[in-house]
């Protein structure tokens, strides 16, 4: 794909550096795409028990380190598969990959999973791109600079009533709910249950907390997350106007509970996980 092609897909003010990262998660896409299929657990690694790397996970994390490493000679790469991670000095900008977020869909063939990049500079998120290459559907974002779905421009819905909305939540594996406890965390999924539309498990937090941004969920929240998983997409969510915050309210750290919404619906999501 033409840089032009790839920049219409993006908004128009974006930068040389947001251009390139979309250019490195299309190319990857095309790789994913046509590897998806059911594989058997013998066929992949498990890197803990249920966290699985298929040789897609790595194969598409080569693709976008090559891609990277040439054009940002001096930045940081921290690679969910460590594939080609290295430090910078002090002072310079990180880039974050989750090559596949969503490996236990693709792993079985489900075609729903996110190929994420964001940049970290002094700190900050500035720039992200999540890309669902089954639907060939780009989403990205730049501090300051709006959020963009295939070029045009995405907000949250300002959407604050209960019965009418619905929400992601990440169903956790053991061990994963550390922020609150297993109790308060079920009794949030209850009370979702009982008084929205609807709760969804899509599996991929990437996609999930993008579809956040674009309004096809109210709101998001799982515990356990990594920048690699939430990076662009958190970005993306306040570009459109949410809010994204930790279970508590307070900003996000790096224990990696997440709570997103549209601002109507926050404080109510908050109030559950309490
Ligand atoms: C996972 C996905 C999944 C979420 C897990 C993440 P991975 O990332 O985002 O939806 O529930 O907590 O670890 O391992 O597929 O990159
Ligand atoms: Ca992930
Ligand atoms: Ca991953």
């Amino acid at each position: 794909m033409t840089s032009s092609l790839v920049s219409a897909r993006l908004s128009p003010a974006a930068s040389p550096r947001l251009i390139i990262l979309a250019e490195a998660v299309l190319k990857a896409g095309a790789t994913a795409k046509a590897s998806l299929k059911r594989r058997l657990v013998n066929e992949m690694l498990s890197k803990a028990p249920r966290d699985y790397q298929t040789e897609i996970d790595v194969a598409v994390e080569r693709i976008i380190v090559e891609e990277l490493t040439k054009k940002f000679p001096d930045y940081a790469i921290k690679g969910e598969e460590a594939v080609g991670n290295r430090d910078g000095s002090a002072g310079t900008p990180v880039i974050y990959i989750d090559p596949i977020d969503g490996t236990t869909n693709f792993a079985w063939g489900i075609p729903h999973f996110g190929m994420t990049i964001s940049i970290v500079e002094n700190g900050i998120l500035v720039a992200g791109v999540v890309y669902d290459a089954m639907l060939d559907e780009l989403f990205s974002a730049e501090l300051g600079g709006g959020a963009y779905l295939n070029g045009s421009r995405i907000e949250c819905v300002a959407n604050g009533d209960i019965e009418n909305v619905v929400v992601g939540a990440g169903l956790p594996v053991p061990g994963q709910v550390k922020a609150v406890s297993e109790e308060i965390y079920f009794d949030a999924l209850k009370r979702l249950m009982a008084n929205t539309a609807g709760v969804r498990r899509l599996g991929s937090a990437a996609l999930s907390i993008a579809y956040v941004a674009c309004g096809r969920l109210d709101g998001f929240f799982e515990d356990g997350l990594s920048l690699h998983d939430y990076g662009a997409s958190a970005l993306l969510v306040t570009e459109a106007g949410g809010t994204v915050t930790a279970f508590n309210g307070r900003p996000v750290t790096a224990n990696g509970d997440i709570l997103a919404a549209n601002t109507a619906l926050h404080p109510w999501l908050a109030e559950g996980l309490k």
